[in-house]
């Protein structure tokens, strides 16, 4: 497992490292937390030695005989500075060593996230867009931070991502460290996520099992490479909403449909991960069904649209379309015939094909992790090797961001 240098500066979301540094152990990497003397007025050395089971560093003029302002950077596999505030990024922007934080940012070769949270009059202020922009073009990934409210009754953007998200976000850098280039900056992209809900009655409803992990991942990667995203979110396990994503809930096919033709117009890229409800009630009862009065087989399905096949049908000029498919195979076909089946039935530019149940036994829809294909209209096929959901998330923003250049 991975040596990671956990950096906090003095922000009230240093409470949130806690949490991220419970995460990261229990990922099973090791952590040695440097926090400025200011993050120590904010949270005790005593929480962060009992999470992480070592010492927390934070001056140069400590164990000088191991030189720790140089040897941690160089140990480590990546360096997560969470929270950043407007004083740190200003301080790695100048290439500043004036405490052991920035000394070690100045020795590490590994990646750099630096995950920042302030007030939005500093976010926004030119000074640190200009030092952001410095960091980014030198290659430190410098995450979006997530809007909402901040200390005090403002809000809006400035707020830490939440901690399951920055540990997802350092897994990926860890995994592939080139995964968050701002190759989608000016672009707009519509992810769908999750299942759709069908009502058969005013209690009951046809759904399926997806997590919307898959299209929470795409949208979440989308955002931190640059582009404006828009996801339309049907039922879902409990995720929290990526930073810096406008979410739009729905729960039926037809919502998700105009949601997504919607929010399509505009889009250079339109996602469909979610997974669409084939059928709906021909009619909804108004009444909750009884079972003394009614006969299961006389509920009578009807056929809902297919909502990629309409925005493939759109032809906006342009735009690339990525549909999904989980395919088994049968007795005669193998998944990918399937999915270049598939791939030429829908029409779409891109298709993302997992391979479920059968022989692998792999369940695309509730883990973590995922497998699979990307097929492309061109007759091109690429594997998805088995990793996070963000790093095969990636993997596609890749092919697209690709095509759009
Ligand atoms: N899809 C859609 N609208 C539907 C059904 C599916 O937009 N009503 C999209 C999914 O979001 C996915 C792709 O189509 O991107 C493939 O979904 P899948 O269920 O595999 O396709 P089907 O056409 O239903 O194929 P099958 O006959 O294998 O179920």
């Amino acid at each position: 497992m991975a040596e990671i240098v956990l950096g906090v500066s003095g922000g009230i979301a240093a409470y949130k490292a806690c949490e991220l540094l419970r995460r990261l152990r229990e990922a099973g990497h090791g952590v040695q937390v440097v926090a400025t003397p200011n993050a120590l007025e904010f949270i005790g050395a005593a929480t962060f030695e009992a999470l992480s089971g070592r010492e927390v560093l934070s001056g140069v003029f400590e164990h000088v005989p191991e030189v720790t302002h140089v040897a941690l950077g160089r140990r480590a596999d990546l360096v997560v500075c969470a929270p950043a505030t407007a004083d740190l990024l200003a301080r790695m922007a100048a290439g500043r060593a004036d405490d052991l934080l920035t000394s070690t940012l100045l020795t590490a070769r590994c990646p750099v996230l630096a995950v920042p949270a302030m007030h939005t009059e500093m976010w926004d202020h030119p000074a640190t867009v200009d030092n952001v922009a410095t960091l980014r073009r030198r290659g430190t990934v410098v995450l979006e931070p997530a809007s909402g409210r901040l200390t005090g009754a403002d809000s809006g953007p400035g707020r830490l991502p939440e901690p399951v998200e920055i540990a997802e976000f350092a897994r990926l850098l860890l995994e592939a460290p080139g995964a968050l280039p701002r190759d989608l900056e000016g672009r707009h992209v519509v992810v769908s996520a999750g299942g759709t809900a069908e009502p058969l009655d005013p209690v009951r409803i046809l759904g399926n099992r997806s997590s919307g992990r898959q299209g929470y991942a795409l949208a979440r990667v989308a955002a931190q490479r640059g582009a404006r995203v828009t996801l339309v979110s049907g039922t879902t396990a409990a995720l929290e909403p990526p930073a810096a994503v406008d979410v739009v809930g729905v729960r039926t096919t037809e919502d998700m449909r105009s949601a997504v033709l919607d929010a399509g117009k505009d889009a250079d890229v339109v996602v469909m991960a979610a997974a669409v409800a084939d059928f709906r009630a021909a009619a909804v009862a108004d009444f909750k069904i009884k079972k003394t009065d009614s006969d299961p087989d006389a509920i009578r399905l009807t056929r809902n649209p297919d909502i990629l096949r309409e925005v493939v049908a759109e032809q906006v000029p342009g735009r690339l379309v990525v549909g999904f498919a989980a395919e088994t195979g049968d007795a005669d076909h193998d998944v990918l015939s399937f999915g270049r089946a598939k791939l030429e039935r829908k029409g779409c530019d891109f298709l993302v094909v997992n391979a479920v149940g059968g022989r692998t036994g792999h369940n695309a829809f509730e883990g973590a992790d995922n497998e699979g294909w990307l097929l492309g209209a061109d007759g091109s096929s690429v594997q998805l090797p088995m990793g996070s959901k963000a790093a095969l998330a990636a993997r596609v923003w890749d092919a697209v961001a690709e095509r759009l250049a």
